[in-house]
């Protein structure tokens, strides 16, 4: 039975960094843990094979398909995006949060099935959704948004330095309607010359998937309630696998870690500042080689963590 629920969870994605992840959060046991970003429910699991039934998990994900792997671990799910993390919490549980956890982009099961339009690799439709309350297509974005919003959002998502060029070959080679479609466009675009490591197309699908997602106004918002549903002590933990998310997670970690701002000669404070949050990973912990072997896509992963200060 647990090893149908394992392969089940590890057919749909691998967990990346789940030994560090486990011994962040184990100080804050007993407690309820939010997994935000359930997927295959590999965070999960390890917690629950850890420390049993010192740990309630309460699990959410944007995408519907995540419901039956909550459901093989006997965990309360609920479908949503935790940019409506408060909101979402408070359907699952009326408990303090001890902890929250963020394993932020894609699964691997989103990734691999053709069906869901992720893949440069395979042929799909033009989707791209990591479920139904994704604010556009990866279809809208490629046969509507003018040639200066698609070089934008490539140079910028994508960090691609040929976004203009692509951009321009993307409108001149309309309409599409399949992912092949378009990653052949995007890599006749790119001299080969200029061509790096990894699929030409990489990059400007990474682009169009965290524009169809509107990932990183997600990542501020739901680390933003996080830390608000958070009991003293408790702790989150964000694993990010794209530089501006991690952005993101660093500069609020650091803000919220940031007490009185009076100069040093100040007798009594008058900034009224004091930090909330305590950082638990100065620099952020990364995968071991170990770890990137056996499990390719974990090569970008950087965690980071932080504890509520006491009230
Ligand atoms: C990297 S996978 C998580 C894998 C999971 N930790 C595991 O071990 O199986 C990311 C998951 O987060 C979900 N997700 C991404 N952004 C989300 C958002 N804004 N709200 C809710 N779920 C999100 C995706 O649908 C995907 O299932």
């Amino acid at each position: 039975m647990n090893q149908d629920r394992d392969k089940r969870g590890r057919d749909f994605h691998r967990p990346v960094l789940e030994h560090e992840v486990a011994g962040l959060l184990a100080p804050v046991l007993p407690g309820v843990v939010v997994d935000a970003t359930f997927g295959g429910g590999g965070h999960t699991r390890r917690l629950l094979d850890e420390f049993g039934e010192s740990v309630t998990v309460v699990a959410i994900d944007r995408d519907p398909e995540a419901l039956a792997n909550a459901s093989a671990l006997g965990v309360a799910f609920v479908e949503g995006n935790f940019a409506d993390l408060g909101r979402l919490v408070a359907e699952l549980t009326d408990e303090p949060i001890a902890g929250v956890m963020f394993d932020f982009g894609v699964s691997s099961h989103q990734l691999d099935e053709p069906g869901r339009g992720f893949s440069y690799r395979k042929d799909g439709p033009l989707d791209m959704r990591m479920g139904p309350d994704a604010p556009h297509t990866a279809a809208e974005i490629v046969n509507e948004w003018p040639a200066d919003r698609l070089a934008d959002l490539i140079y910028r998502f994508g960090e691609e330095p040929l976004a203009r060029r692509i951009a321009r070959a993307i409108v001149d080679g309309r309409p599409y309607e399949s992912t092949t479609q378009v990653s052949n466009v995007v890599a006749a675009a790119i001299p080969a010359a200029r061509r790096r490591a990894g699929h030409p197309a990489r990059r400007t699908f990474q682009a169009l998937r965290m524009a169809v997602n509107d990932e990183l106004d997600a990542v501020n918002s739901g680390l933003e309630q996080a830390i608000g549903i958070l009991r003293p002590l408790g702790r989150v933990v964000a694993i990010s696998y794209h530089s501006l998310e991690d952005r993101i997670v660093k500069q609020r970690f650091a803000r919220g870690a940031t007490g009185c701002v009076c100069p040093p000669d100040l007798p009594v404070c008058g900034c009224g500042r004091s930090a909330e949050l305590r950082l638990l990973t100065r620099k952020p912990i990364r995968p071991s080689t170990d770890e990137i072997e056996v499990n390719n896509r974990a090569r970008s992963a950087v965690l980071r963590a932080a504890e509520k200060v006491a009230a």
